[in-house]
């Protein structure tokens, strides 16, 4: 399966800041064509048959390692996962032992979540196997960031022009700085909206509009996507209470349907419902953040299937 044998321009993927307009195209374009095979009786193609990949992951998640697995089995490749929880790390051994040791069974490519911002970057400078960075830290995660705009496109036909906003813990999360970076390449208008305390500082730097009234931000957005409050990356507290939080940057329904308008409601999971969102929004009609998950499997069929070409 080839786009017009187009490439990327990188080797590795460790963040949507390295990867052009063209590349995030020629993503979407191969997920159009995983998209339609995922719709298929028999689900799976032959592309990475010759392919081995180690999902290694030395922070929880749910999403993003099962839907990379599920990438990796859809295009045939061989696949090993690591979970750091219950390896040799907690013996003492350090990320470039375990990384050698998992690539000297033959490992061709590395799927990586470490809560260390850069771990990727410092990952790729050390190892020969390509890596895609599944979340590193507060930094970037790609792949969310390229399904979340991925997803808008299926809604709006063209990401170009539409006015979203990030809602909630801007400062310690990876998906905002890669949702930034990526939906404006692809010509979109981008707001952050939290309190002050959660608001970095350097953000209007990228470009970004900063609002602090929930309101007024849905009032300008065509598309909100909420933030989980991160409080495991929270060291000191960044508001008096997540009941408070919840009143001043929380989205129910009656403030969505007080909009003289339909907005499109994202959240790239996990959610804490009743705190950054009420269930009856993130599974009302304007919600589509199981959508989202869906479309997470053929963006990272077509991340993988891209960077194979690049061998
Ligand atoms: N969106 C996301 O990264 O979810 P997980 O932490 O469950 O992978």
């Amino acid at each position: 399966m080839t786009v017009d044998n187009q490439q990327l321009s990188v080797r590795n993927l460790l963040g949507i800041k390295d990867i052009t307009k063209q590349d995030i195209e020629l993503i979407f374009e191969t997920a159009d064509t995983f998209k339609n095979v995922l719709d298929r009786p028999i689900k799976k193609v032959p592309s990475l048959r010759e392919v081995t990949i180690a999902n290694i992951f030395f922070e929880n998640s749910t999403r993003t390692r099962l839907s990379f697995e599920l990438a990796e089995k859809r295009l045939s490749a061989d696949v090993i996962n690591f979970a750091a929880s219950s390896s040799s790390v907690s013996k003492g051994e350090t990320l470039i032992d375990t990384v050698k040791n998992i690539l000297a069974m033959r490992v061709d490519m590395v799927v990586m979540r470490h809560p260390h911002p850069g771990a990727a970057v410092f990952l790729s400078k050390h190892i020969g196997a390509q890596i895609v960075n599944a979340g590193d830290g507060a930094h970037e995660h790609p792949t969310q960031a390229l399904l979340d705009a991925y997803s808008i496109r299926e809604r709006y036909s063209d990401v170009s022009g539409k006015r979203v906003v990030i809602v909630g813990d801007i400062m310690h999360s990876r998906v905002a700085l890669s949702n930034i970076l990526c939906l404006q390449k692809l010509g979109a208008e981008v707001m952050v909206c939290g309190p002050t305390t959660l608001v970095p500082k350097y953000i209007q730097s990228l470009g970004v509009r900063v609002e602090h009234n929930l309101r007024n931000a849905l009032n300008w957005c065509d598309v909100a996507n909420m933030l989980r409050i991160q409080l495991e990356r929270q060291d000191i507290k960044y508001f008096p209470s997540l009941r408070e939080y919840t009143m001043l940057y929380g989205l129910n329904k009656q403030i969505l349907d007080s909009l003289n308008k339909e907005i499109t409601i994202m959240h790239p999971g996990p959610i804490n419902r009743g705190v950054e969102i009420t269930s009856d929004v993130a599974d009302g009609h304007q919600s589509v953040i199981l959508d989202q998950v869906e479309n997470g499997v053929a963006i990272r069929m077509a991340v993988l299937y891209l960077l194979a070409g690049q061998q």
